[in-house]
């Protein structure tokens, strides 16, 4: 069966989208899913990250910043893949909007910020016009990013993505020195809040079927 392939992507930069992206290839690859990450990122943060500083259960990773190949790379892990997340740039560029097209479904990292808010909107706009394009539907939603816990400004973009309608998953992703240090350690948060967080994360992705099903005990890598 064909991998789902789940692009994340905004067009803002650093509203977290590297950072979700290690955190969910982890955490899944840990359950057992078979995880495949293509980082069409020309600055290849994600792939230096998985080459120098990674250490959990194998992650397939290709870096394809050329929007001409991107599609093939992604087709090329699919086959002995169960999810492949495509990490994008954060600028308009032509190879987010491929992996946008390429995606079954998109998350858009949006930080409490004012430009980050009506950037995502933009960003909903571009898989919108991508689904146009391919005649198809792409769900997407903003993951709010970068929450800092119980503070004004946070609950305030995230009533500001609910006032502009602007669809998003009930988990967020607090700003966490684990996540912070996961960028060192290559170690995904395997306990603890932030781990807790994209646990959540995950769970609402698979009640949405944006994510494969938890493999069964038997194949799962403690
Ligand atoms: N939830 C978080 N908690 C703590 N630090 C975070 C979090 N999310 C991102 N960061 C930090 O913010 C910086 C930018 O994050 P990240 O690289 O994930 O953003 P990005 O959207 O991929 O950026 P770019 O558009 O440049 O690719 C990094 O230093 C990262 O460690
Ligand atoms: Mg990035």
């Amino acid at each position: 069966m064909a991998a789902t392939v789940l692009t994340v992507a905004s067009t803002k930069g650093g509203a977290g989208k590297t950072t979700i992206v290690m955190a969910l290839a982890g955490t899944l690859a840990a359950e057992g899913l078979r995880v495949a990450v293509v980082d069409a990122d020309p600055n290849r943060a994600y792939a230096s990250w998985a080459e120098q500083a990674y250490e959990g259960p194998a992650i397939a990773v290709r870096a394809e910043a050329d929007e001409a190949r991107l599609a093939t790379a992604i087709d090329e892990l699919s086959p002995q893949s169960d999810l492949v997340l495509v990490d994008t740039a954060g600028f308009g560029n032509r190879a987010a909007l491929l992996a946008m097209a390429a995606a079954d479904a998109v998350l858009v990292p949006c930080t409490p910020s004012r430009a980050d808010v009506e950037q995502a909107a933009k960003t909903l706009e571009l898989v919108d016009s991508a689904a146009r394009a391919a005649r198809r539907a792409i769900p997407a939603r903003v993951v709010p990013s970068r929450l800092k816990q119980a503070t004004a400004v946070s609950r305030h973009a995230v009533a500001e993505l609910d006032a502009a309608a602007l669809p998003r998953t009930a988990a967020g992703i607090g700003d966490r020195v684990a996540f912070a240090e996961m960028t060192f350690s290559g170690r995904v948060p395997s306990g603890g809040d932030a781990a807790q967080e994209v646990a959540e994360l995950v769970a609402e992705l698979r009640k949405l079927g944006w994510l494969p099903p938890k493999p069964k005990a038997a194949r799962a890598r403690a």
